[in-house]
């Protein structure tokens, strides 16, 4: 008896140690991801060790360059945590344009505010799911989304999202999972030739994958069709309310659509679009 007893408790330890620490919650809904985010935010950047000059070698410089001629270019990084992409781009100086950093997890994205104040008016904080982004079609000249893809309860979906925001010509940069973690998260994650042939599928043209991190690669790719102009878009044709597609206006302590839908601003300047 007390060996069954024994091996029933090991096993629920086994379950909640894949579903909370491998897993980081992904199978139990977008609540429960962004609840376990928001409850260890203030360790995550001491967790990840992230280092300056690697950040901007594999990202912040690259993207920096591929925008350096548009005029005003606007970048949406997905699921932005507590604001790596947008830290990294910022500080490597060559980047004149704006960004728009949304998340579920709302305590990530006030640490990733308060990192980002001296950019504070080039960048808007978004709390909001990835799977149904509040853009219109083609908005942003460079569409990122790194670690968090196979987090989210419908990586597809929120892939064709990203790229339905992004312009023709723009640029998708994603991770993929990779290493032997991926084999954890069953319909979460892709083989790199499956992952390669989806973004394809999806439009995508020029994809290449690059090592990256021992979990994950760096997949950039081209959004195809007729390459529309980048750069100079007013925060008002951007935004846009998430209940009935108008467009939002900004107010003291809310946006407002002209349906009357409210969506209030939460301490740092972040918008609450959940
Ligand atoms: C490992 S962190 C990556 C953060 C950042 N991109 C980085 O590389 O440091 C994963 C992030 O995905 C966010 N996330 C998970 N599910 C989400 C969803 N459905 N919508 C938006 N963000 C989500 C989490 O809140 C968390 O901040």
């Amino acid at each position: 008896m007390e060996g069954w007893i024994a091996a029933a408790v090991a096993a629920l330890l086994a379950l909640l140690y894949w579903q909370l620490i491998i897993a980081e919650g992904a199978y139990l809904g977008r609540r429960v991801v962004a609840w376990l985010y928001d409850l260890s935010a203030h360790l995550y950047d001491r967790i990840k060790g992230y280092e300056d000059a690697y950040e901007a070698w594999f990202l912040g410089r690259p993207l920096a360059r591929e925008l350096a001629l548009l005029p005003d270019p606007l970048v949406l990084d997905v699921a932005t945590g507590t604001g790596r992409l947008p830290l990294t781009l910022f500080r490597d100086g060559h980047y004149r344009g704006r960004l728009i950093g949304l998340d579920y997890a709302c305590r990530m994205v006030r640490l990733a505010a308060r990192k980002l104040a001296p950019w504070q008016e080039r960048i808007t904080w978004l709390c909001r799911d990835a799977s149904a982004l509040p853009f219109p079609d083609a908005t942003f000249d460079a569409v990122t989304c790194l670690e968090a893809l196979e987090f989210f309860p419908r990586p597809r979906r929120a892939l064709r999202e990203m790229v339905r925001v992004l312009r023709p010509g723009g640029i998708l940069l994603v991770s993929n999972r990779i290493g032997k973690e991926a084999r954890w998260l069953p319909g979460r994650t892709f083989t790199a030739e499956a992952f390669e042939a989806h973004l394809r599928a999806l439009g995508l043209e020029m994809v290449q994958t690059k090592p990256w991190q021992e979990a994950y690669d760096l997949v950039w790719a081209r959004k195809g069709g007729r390459p529309v102009p980048g750069g100079l878009r007013p925060w008002r044709a951007v935004l846009r309310c998430p209940r009935c597609g108008a467009p939002l206006q900004p107010g003291e302590a809310a946006w407002i659509c002209s349906e009357g839908h409210r969506f209030p601003l939460r301490p740092g300047g972040i918008l609450d679009l959940r």
